[in-house]
């Protein structure tokens, strides 16, 4: 097994390290364009294998897309990140150009790989490598809603005092800050519906700081999120491998599931070997409905910038 994980900033670097960490595969191949980046960060991590334990090969590389060759999953999450104040939408023009790129490369030269997108704007960018590459729709999986349910896990588990690991909640439509749909009347502790616990106020919070959750330490840190966006990505990885068939909220490409066509949104789906198997449908009330069209609206329409590029 072999996966390439391209651009070796914090955010893919902490994707290679924790797949690295899980023993999924045994070859990683951490692809950068900054000279020496890609190869540095992959001789410190191999200097943790006698610690820690694995046996996953990692190596580094320029630029150099033969090295990945072979790859059953590529992780892309090339582009640059945003700053406080910036929305994941500013950065379109820039990592539009990016994502394409290195989409074909990697596709030349691992054409049967399942697609990972963790660049940003994510739904974007999904769609883009989806229309660019001319993949089966399977094969392309956008990460944005994985990382978004867990940050929701973490907040309900604030609020609950409870373990993260305890509860079910999933967070639907678009990776941005007002178009994701944290879905706290479905959330679950240890399937009792979480509701139960907390006023109507308390769910406002949690669903409204759920949806800052990355703006919030973009903030504090002055650059944007990468442990748990690494985590999320290096989580599908392992679903992908193992065929573990895991529910995960993924921007998939929609054809006609929950009332949209012909745009990649986020979704309840099972992850295994041949990529996003299955749209779960979840029974939506009417606001949430609509909340989803509104996502959907907005999407598109960020979506058609890519028209003008
Ligand atoms: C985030 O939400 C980077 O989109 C990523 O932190």
């Amino acid at each position: 097994m072999k996966v390439t994980v391209v651009g070796a900033g914090a955010v893919g670097a902490t994707c290679a390290d924790n797949i690295a960490r899980s023993a999924v595969c045994q070859e990683l191949v951490l692809l950068d364009i900054k000279e020496g980046l890609a190869e540095g960060k992959a001789q410190d991590m191999m200097q943790t294998a006698a610690l820690l334990g694995f046996d996953t090969r990692i190596t580094g590389s320029t630029n150099d897309y033969a090295k990945t060759a072979g790859s059953e999953v590529v992780v892309v999450t090339s582009g640059i990140p945003r700053k406080p104040g910036m929305t994941r939408e500013e950065l379109i023009g820039t990592n539009a150009g990016i994502v394409k790129g290195v989409c074909e490369n990697v596709l030349k030269h691992s054409p049967n790989a399942i697609v990972i997108i963790v660049s940003n704007p994510m739904d974007t960018m999904t769609q883009l490598a989806l229309q660019s590459t001319g993949l089966p729709k399977h094969r392309i999986i956008g990460m944005g809603g994985t990382l978004d349910s867990s940050r929701f896990k973490y907040q309900l588990s604030q609020h609950l005092g409870c373990s993260p690991s305890d509860l079910n909640a999933i967070v639907i439509g678009g990776h941005g800050d007002t178009t994701m749909i944290p879905l706290i009347r479905h959330a679950t502790w240890n399937s009792i519906p979480v509701t139960r616990f907390l006023d109507s106020d308390r769910q406002k919070q949690v669903v409204a700081d759920t949806m800052v959750g990355g703006a919030t330490l973009t903030k504090l840190i002055g650059t944007s999120a990468w442990y748990a966006p690494g985590a999320a990505a290096a989580a599908l990885v392992s679903s992908i491998l193992r065929d573990e068939k895991k529910l995960f909220t993924c921007c998939v490409h929609l054809d006609g599931e929950y009332g949209q066509k012909d745009i990649c949104l986020g979704v309840p789906v099972t992850i295994g070997r041949k990529g996003w198997e299955k749209i779960l449908d979840i029974d939506l009330n009417e606001e949430e409905k609509e909340l989803f069209a509104k996502s959907a609206e907005a999407v598109r329409s960020m979506n058609d910038v890519l028209k003008t590029l």
